[in-house]
């Protein structure tokens, strides 16, 4: 996955060393903050690191999973109100900086989610849809992943481009 930016070409011009820190909820659908169990370390399935020279960036992970959002307070009364369920479709989300850059937040949907088009935060873009890719067991790329470890099973790839708009051109 790359980082670039919107630039004149198709595929942007790499931005090198931009930061992207990203996060996620457990398996169990919580985040390690909301965790009521403290099964979960402080910072876990959280993640900060550096596109490198080309603007690559590559982590592992699990797949997210949908969650409530809280209902016992004003955003429960309003969605019993309106009958809108509670649930989020599974999401990653992303702070993306680089100097010069517009800083980016923002959350990325596994195009499967049974949630995808009922998001009750209206959250979901078709710009912010990423397509897990099943691949073969033994198929891991050797290289890439230093840091956050090999899968030896079948694994699913995801390849998501992150377009920074400079802040010149914003
Ligand atoms: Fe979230």
């Amino acid at each position: 996955m790359k980082c670039c930016d919107s630039g004149n070409s198709a595929n942007g011009n790499p931005v090198s060393g931009a930061t992207i820190d990203i996060w996620q909820t457990a398996p169990n659908g919580m985040y390690s903050s909301q965790d009521p169990d403290q099964d979960q370390d402080e910072f876990s399935f959280h993640a900060k690191f550096t596109a490198d020279l080309g603007g690559n960036y590559s982590f592992t992970t699990v797949k997210p999973v949908p969650y409530t959002v809280p209902t016992d307070g004003p955003v429960g009364d309003i969605l019993k109100a309106t009958g809108r369920h509670p649930w989020r479709p599974s999401h990653l989300h992303y702070i993306v900086e680089a100097e010069g850059y517009r800083p980016l937040v923002t959350e990325v949907f596994p195009s499967d989610d049974k949630y995808l088009d009922q998001d009750t935060v209206f959250g979901v873009r078709d710009d912010l849809v990423m397509q897990y890719q099943p691949q073969p067991a033994g198929t891991f790329p050797e290289q890439g992943f230093a840091l956050s470890g090999t899968v030896e099973g079948r694994w699913m790839l995801v390849e998501f481009d992150i377009v920074l708009v400079a802040i010149s051109s914003a």
